[in-house]
Order: C-alpha cells, then sequence, then structure tokens
C-alpha cells in the first residue's frame, strides 16, 4: 500500500520471514497509517482498531515465544506490555476527545520503535522459530 509519508509500507528488509508475523506486521502499518492520517472524527475510532490489533498482535508473539521456548521471552513481552500501555493511556485520552498527545506519539515515537522492535526483538524470535524442526513452526517458514 502506497504511504505518502513513506512509513506504512514493509520493506523487504522488515520481513522476518515468518509469514504470520510478516501478515501482522503489515496489517499493523495499514492499521497505523489509517490513525495517523485520521480526521477528528474518526481518530479515536482509527486508534482503538490499532489498539486492538496490537493486543492480538503482541498475544500472538507471546504465544509463539512460549511454546517455543524462547530465550528472551521475558524481555520482550515487558516491552510489548510497555507499548500497549502507552497506546491504551493514548486510546483513553483521544476517547475522552483529546488527540493532540496520541497524534504526536503516533508520529514522533511509533515508526522508530516499529522499526527497531522488528529488527531486534522480533527478528531474533522469528530466527529462533526458524530454526527449529518442530512442523509448527516449519509450516510458519515464508
Ligand atoms: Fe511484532
Ligand atoms: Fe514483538
Amino acid at each position: 500500500m502506497a504511504d505518502p509519508q513513506g512509513f506504512a509500507v514493509l520493506t523487504d528488509d522488515q520481513c522476518v520471514g515468518i509469514a504470520e508475523m510478516d501478515s501482522t506486521h503489515d496489517e499493523f502499518l495499514v492499521l497505523y497509517a489509517q490513525a495517523r492520517d485520521a480526521d477528528k472524527t474518526s481518530f479515536a475510532t482509527c486508534l482503538k482498531a490499532l489498539h486492538d490489533h496490537t493486543r492480538d498482535h503482541f498475544a500472538f508473539e507471546e504465544k509463539l515465544m512460549n511454546e517455543s521456548g524462547f530465550p528472551a521471552t521475558s524481555e520482550h513481552t515487558s516491552e510489548h506490555q510497555r507499548v500497549l500501555g502507552e497506546l491504551a493511556r493514548f486510546l483513553e485520552r483521544a476517547q475522552a476527545g483529546s488527540q493532540m498527545m496520541a497524534r504526536a506519539w503516533l508520529q514522533q515515537q511509533v515508526p522508530e520503535w516499529f522499526r527497531s522492535h522488528l529488527l531486534s526483538m522480533d527478528s531474533a524470535l522469528a530466527a529462533h522459530l526458524k530454526k527449529s524442526e518442530d512442523p509448527q513452526y516449519v509450516r510458519l517458514r515464508v
């Protein structure tokens, strides 16, 4: 999907090679761009969609980590909790009519967070899963 602000497209180096992780990250970027570009009336609804998707996105990765015995599970899960907590607080403010902080967070913090999380923690999880010969993870390889 084209994005005039040049962020909401999953680039090749951001693909981790685990099909459901890559498709989830792609969806995250689409919902991110919709929230970032939303007008005043639809902003809270778009941010709620991003929040709910992110909650499921993180829960899915945490399930993969727990079930596969990923060594950095607690560190990765704490980072998810931190970001989901921020997103929930901004959503609450946006639903109460205050959008400015949430919009600034989306524009200034999220892109860099997403890139670095993907290239560090999510890539480490994907590399761990790709080493496994368990058929349930082999099936996820791109
Ligand atoms: Fe992720
Ligand atoms: Fe993650």
